[in-house]
């Protein structure tokens, strides 16, 4: 069967367990770049996840109503002129078939349709206040539904967050996305290594993201996941660099973060090696630390365990390496408690990895937070790891690691020149990012084939 079929049913499943009722979901928009130039179409995550459906202007309806269920694509018709211009569409009638609705229709008739699937329906589900149109569209399917309450119409009583189920379906990924994304992170660690064999002293930063893409594309994946950050020297120490312009030195270090998207499914490498083949004294004394850091937030990566506890591993051992080579001076859990470390180290090691990079799901046990600490309702956990660490004191556990999980382990060292610095030590970014699979006993990292040792990268480099 179909993966999407599969997701479609527990989503009908999960809508039941509500009491039933509708819900729709809507593919992303084109969007337009500049004059009638489009940007690359992407199609938005929740309508894949539930469809595998490419096209824009499309979505999809699911009734559960008791027993009786239905899938319905809304999606443009065949047009001889538009697929002359633009390329192929399904239609309706062989998306039907092909992607396993039990009715498809017209996107055009969707406004007019909904108003009659809404009808003595008990409960929408709907992207619930992500987009003011989209909002003021169900609004006006509401009113329909409610004009006819003369007639003995009822319109649904209660709005339900569409994204809040699909999000906690997300989290766990089935067969079909983990196969993806072990392909999707091969992929992305053959880059990382074409990425290394082709640096050089005197080379510029695109000319290595030139590498990734290369190696991105002939593999067939459509597109990076996010803009790659190819940083060398300073530039790493930026976290979010994107500007990939700089010529790289003999004896700077070369951050590399990027990773390809495939079929949908993000992977999120970051290596961080010699431009000119060999570690000096300074650089590997922090690489060692970051590296040390990472196996520590990998041991703790298993079922069972808090989201945080990955990162907790890996700041004790970041710490204790700042203290050592005297980044910090001070007691290790001195540094811990005042925060000291986030000087140099002032993002989470983890987020979650699917269809997005930094994927959906929370981030806290779902329920009720605790009487002391409250987070006010749905408040979001900076997703990204490469954001600012979380704010103490949120209400909810830490959510409970679970096989089928995915997320990246991607600690770090920064040391942005300041007099109150090493001077050996200056001007050094380093991450080290995997993306890990939790299985039944611990975690298998998908992203293995890109070198990550001092041993390893410069024997790469070498040859
Ligand atoms: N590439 C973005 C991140 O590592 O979170
Ligand atoms: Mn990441
Ligand atoms: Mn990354």
């Amino acid at each position: 069967m179909l993966p999407y079929v599969t997701r479609r049913q527990r989503l009908a499943e999960a809508m039941r367990a509500q009491g039933g009722g509708v819900a729709v979901a809507f593919t992303a928009p084109e969007v337009i770049r500049n004059r009638d130039s489009e940007y690359p179409y992407r199609w938005d995550s929740y309508f894949y996840y539930l469809t595998g459906f490419p096209e824009p202007e499309s979505a999809i309806v699911l009734v559960a109503d008791g027993d009786a269920g239905e899938s319905i694509l809304f999606c443009r018709d065949r047009n001889e002129e538009r697929e002359t211009w633009d390329g192929f569409r399904f239609g309706p009638e062989a998306a039907r078939e092909r992607f396993g609705f039990d009715r498809s229709l017209p996107f055009a008739s969707l406004d007019e349709e909904l108003p009659k699937l809404l009808a003595d329906r008990p409960t929408l589900w709907y992207a619930l206040g992500s987009d003011e149109a989209l909002d003021a569209r169900v609004h006006r399917w509401l009113g329909a539904v409610r004009a006819q309450a003369r007639a003995g119409v009822a319109a649904p009583a209660r709005a339900f967050d569409l994204r809040a189920v699909l999000d906690e379906m997300r989290l766990v990924k089935d067969q079909h996305e983990i196969a993806t994304m072990r392909r999707a992170a091969q992929i992305s660690a053959a880059a990382h290594v074409r990425a290394m064999r082709a640096t050089r002293p005197g080379c510029h930063e695109y000319e290595i993201e030139a590498e990734l893409l290369h190696e991105f594309r002939r593999n067939g994946s459509q597109s990076p996941a996010y803009g790659s950050i190819v940083a060398g020297g300073r530039n790493a120490c930026v976290l979010h660099y994107r500007t990939n312009d700089a010529r790289l030195a003999d004896g700077e270090l070369l951050l590399i973060d990027a990773g390809c998207e495939l079929d949908g499914y993000a992977s999120d490498i970051t290596r961080t090696f010699p431009v000119g083949g060999r570690f000096s004294g300074p650089q590997r004394t922090l690489y060692e630390i970051v590296l040390g850091a990472q196996r520590a937030a990998i041991d703790a990566t298993r079922p069972g365990a808090r989201f945080i506890e990955p990162h907790e591993a890996a700041v004790r051992v970041l710490a204790q390496g700042m203290i050592d080579c005297g980044l910090l001076a001070g007691s290790l859990d001195g540094v811990i408690e005042s925060g000291a470390y986030r000087r140099f180290y002032m993002h989470r090691t983890s987020h979650w990895l699917g269809m997005d990079v930094h994927d959906c799901g929370d981030y806290r046990e779902p329920g009720a937070p605790a009487p002391a600490a409250a987070t006010p309702a749905g408040a979001a956990e900076p997703a990204a790891a490469t954001q600012p660490a979380a704010p103490a004191g949120s209400g909810r556990p830490w959510r409970v690691l679970a096989p089928g999980m995915v997320l990246t382990v991607e600690p770090g060292i920064y040391v942005r020149a300041a007099d109150d610095v090493p001077a050996a030590y200056r001007d050094i970014g380093i991450r080290i990012e995997d993306d890990a699979l939790v299985t039944a006993s611990g975690c298998e990292i998908i992203t293995i084939d890109a070198p990550r040792s001092v041993d390893d990268i410069e024997a790469l480099m070498r040859g």
